[in-house]
């Protein structure tokens, strides 16, 4: 087991049951080798709909195709980056008792803490004994996904959440090194504030979120920031408030449109040289790449300031819905999602690396790569905005408390409101 993940997995509330190679505690899984009536659908919810997301997944979905020509593939995309409109629609779906035959989730507490928790996914253990899949899936990966011996969902990717893009001309111009640091990332950004250029692109809330969790991990270090999300951290700590400073600082260089911004609007900033700095997760090369953009020449990459050598990641699933519609076509497409073919189509156009151990690394391009090598050998921690380390309800609250924080600067306030929300939805009773 990489040790480095393994620290992670002890933080999580996640109970991280050790499943067999033979599927653990036996539930009655799907139909899965029953062949689907002529004439089927599946439909197949998630966000992916622009910006190399879409292209990703009409790779799989050709693969699905090839092997699935009697099913219709219903793609139910809902538009809106780290699925801050997908999410809600699907919520309603499933209180109206109209599920997705399959839907994608993030593995760790948005998976378990949510649709688990409210009874509204199956379990999958058979199919990952028929598909073979715990021989190739990362063990560690399991008991994210995993409940009282039941695995339940299909891992497509790994993502990286702490990348720094930048425009290399930008910092070349302008005389800079790539920063390391977060003091280094000051000085550069004054530097370029003060040449007239913008230092820093961001976009809507979801993406402050996201530049959010990075601070904090480049400002606390992995062992703190883990902290954070089993309660060994103190929120109201002086470290901690010194993060929010940083992140306070951090904001102060970026663009002052955001809030209209989508991640792909920020992320083109950057590549049209128009700002130096975006932090985004690996999705953005996705997009670079679909724009036809050129690696270590239209944009290069280095972990977030503060976090050289953690991975701070998050897992893209699908699952089988409770009461779904179709499921025998469900399991065709899970099936498909778990394969290797399904992931190498996919991955290198999503940019992302694949969740399965298998796949030929010469398919993927040169930063996909640089994180397949980082993946396994960096220290490896959660993402909170993509749903790894807090469940829905204490993600919920830190969100409002970002929000009111981006209306009104007042670090004191967040500091207490984030640790009123980790003694209410967290572990810091
Ligand atoms: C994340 C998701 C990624 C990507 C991103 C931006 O939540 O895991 O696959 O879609 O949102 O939309």
């Amino acid at each position: 087991m990489n040790k480095k993940l393994f620290a992670l997995l002890s933080i999580l509330v996640v109970a991280a049951f050790a499943i067999t190679a033979c599927g653990g505690a036996a539930t009655e899984a799907p139909a899965a080798t029953e062949a689907p009536a002529m004439g089927e659908s599946v439909e197949v919810f998630s966000w992916w709909t622009g910006g190399g997301e879409a292209a990703g997944l009409e790779a799989m979905q050709g693969v699905f195709a090839g092997s699935n020509p009697e099913i219709e593939f219903v793609n139910a995309a809902v538009a809106g980056g780290a699925g801050t409109n997908a999410r809600a629609v699907l919520a309603t779906r499933l209180q109206a008792g109209d599920p997705p035959d399959s839907w994608q989730g993030h593995a760790g507490q948005e998976l378990i803490g949510t649709y688990v928790a409210g009874g509204q996914i199956e379990p999958l253990n058979d199919l990952y004994e028929s598909e073979g899949w715990l021989a190739v899936m990362p063990e560690t990966l399991i008991p994210l996904i995993s409940n009282d011996g039941n695995i339940y969902s299909v891992p497509v990717n790994i993502h990286r959440a702490n990348v720094l893009w930048y425009n290399p001309s930008v910092l070349t111009a302008n005389n800079l090194a790539v920063p390391t640091t977060m003091d280094e990332w000051f000085a550069a950004m004054d530097t370029l504030k003060a040449a007239g250029v913008q230092p820093l692109a961001v976009g809507e809330q979801w993406t402050k979120m996201h530049l959010f969790e990075t601070v904090l991990l480049g400002s606390l270090g992995s062992d703190a920031y883990n902290g954070l999300w089993d309660g060994s951290t103190d929120w109201a700590s002086a470290d901690v408030k010194a993060a929010l400073d940083n992140y306070a600082k951090v904001l102060t260089y970026a663009n002052s449109d955001s809030s209209s911004l989508s991640w792909q609007d920020a992320a083109q900033l950057v590549i049209n040289g128009d700002a130096a700095f975006n932090v985004m997760g690996d999705w953005a090369e996705g997009y670079f790449r679909e724009l036809g953009k050129a690696p270590n020449t239209d944009y290069g990459w280095a972990a977030t300031p503060g976090s050289g050598g953690v991975f701070q990641f998050l897992s893209d699933s699908f699952v089988l819905a409770v009461g779904a519609p179709h499921p025998d076509a469900a399991t065709a497409w899970l099936k498909v999602a778990g394969s290797k073919a399904g992931q190498e189509a996919f991955n290198p156009v999503k940019g992302s690396i694949c969740a399965r151990t298998d796949c030929d690394p010469a398919l993927f391009g040169v930063y996909l790569q640089s994180a397949m090598s980082d993946w396994s050998s960096n220290i490896v921690v959660g993402s909170l905005t993509h749903g790894v380390v807090a469940n829905d309800s204490w993600k919920t609250e830190i969100d409002t408390a970002l929000g009111l924080f981006i209306a009104d600067s007042n670090v004191e306030g967040f500091q207490t409101a984030l640790a009123a929300a980790c003694a209410s939805s967290g572990p810091c009773k």
